[in-house]
């Protein structure tokens, strides 16, 4: 077995084990992917300052999102398709993430249903939620999660029209895939990811078929998720969804100063600022960039989290400093899951709790509830200081 000592590791068997299709899926911004790249870049721009003769014994991560008694301020991400980069591939992040404290969102677009995490679940998880036009859908999919007694739901904001993504074109991944013979040839040398495959039955949108109505089977599917999205989307479609769902709620996909203030309106818990890990607005600003801003605007009366480039516990670090009361993981934790099913996502969830313990410490911090900015050099104008 490899050692894995970081997030790249997993990543480097997480590419040999998985088919194209899926590893170009997750590895992929929009247009450029210029957004994708400097969200992570971007993080290698801030500092940490070094200090030395301090106490550094009994570290604690341990802290709260959305009131949430949490081990370490991160959350799994929703990503779409997780249970095509291992098969049960929702079930096992799941698991994984309640084992170590920190809370897992389950994607609208997964492959296991809601129903089934919660059936192989002991803790409550958070439910991801698309805007779509849908009534009937979108009120089922709220109950459902009720039901599940997911503990949050997350409306995703940025998604009213889909971002292009070349590689997915051309890899014919849509809903559903198209499979080109390259597609094909590709997955018969994935033996492992293969066998896991045939040993489930979980292979389709497990929220979206049997539940959206006329989506009975799978090639119904691409007609109803080409009309489904909402493309005029408004703050008042935003307040009937808050209508659906009574219990605790997270906004996603923030980047402006004005929209935070529109999802604080609306009654959110939580909001977080994301780009969508660079795959929505190509030319966006990184989200560490946009960070700062919202959490001087709004972060004194509403929870703000991030997403969006974080691969380590530095970065997590830098954006709690910044203010983030939450850093939400996606391709990092999907690596480890190629990689090595539910394992791989603990080994994900280790590397960066390791890392953001000990360089807490070695800023001289103890106790992550306690950190300031104070331990970050920020370039001046990092943020912008744009016409
Ligand atoms: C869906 O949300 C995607 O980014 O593919």
């Amino acid at each position: 077995m490899p050692v894995i000592t970081e997030i790249a590791d997993l990543k480097r068997i997480y590419k040999r084990r998985v088919p194209k299709m899926f590893y170009d899926y997750c590895e992929s911004g929009s247009w450029t992917e210029q957004t994708f790249r400097e969200n992570t870049s971007d993080f290698d721009k801030i500092y940490l300052r070094q200090r030395v003769a301090l106490d550094m014994a009994n570290r604690n991560t341990a802290t709260k999102m959305i009131g949430q008694d949490v081990s370490m301020p991160v959350a799994l991400a929703p990503v779409g398709l997780t249970g095509m980069q291992h098969y049960d591939g929702e079930i096992m992040a799941a698991r994984a993430a309640e084992k170590f404290g920190v809370p897992f969102c389950l994607s609208t677009m997964s492959i296991c249903s809601i129903e089934d995490v919660a059936s192989h679940t002991s803790k409550p998880f958070w439910m991801q939620v698309y805007t779509l036009k849908d009534d009937d859908f979108m009120q089922r999919l709220f109950d459902r999660a009720k039901e599940a007694k997911c503990s949050a739901a997350v409306i995703t904001v940025d998604l009213q029209l889909m971002g292009q993504r070349h590689k997915d074109i051309k890899n014919g991944l849509s809903a559903p895939p198209k499979l080109t013979p390259a597609s094909v040839a590709n997955m018969m040398t994935k033996v492992q990811w293969g066998l896991g495959m045939l040993s489930t039955k979980r292979r389709f949108f497990g929220n979206i078929v049997g539940h959206a109505k006329g989506v009975t089977d799978p090639s119904s599917l691409s007609t109803w998720t080409a009309e489904a999205f909402d493309q005029s989307l408004d703050w008042d479609r935003i307040r009937e969804f808050r209508k659906m769902w009574d219990g605790p709620l997270i906004i996603k996909g923030i980047m402006d100063v004005r929209d935070a203030r529109e999802a604080l309106n609306v009654g959110a818990d939580a909001i977080v600022v994301s780009n969508h890990g660079g795959r929505q607005l190509d030319g966006a600003l990184s989200s560490i960039r946009a960070l700062e801003p919202i959490v001087d605007a709004v972060g004194d009366k509403i929870e703000v989290h991030i997403d969006s480039g974080i691969r380590s516990g530095q970065d997590v670090l830098k954006a709690t400093a910044l203010g983030a009361k939450g850093c939400w993981i996606g391709r990092a934790y999907v690596y480890g899951l190629g990689a090595m099913g539910q394992k791989g996502v603990t080994q994900a969830l280790e590397v960066i709790h390791k890392e953001l313990s000990a360089s807490m410490g070695l800023c001289g911090h103890r106790d992550i509830t306690k950190l300031d900015r104070d331990i970050l050099m920020v370039p001046k104008g990092f943020s912008g200081d744009w016409a």
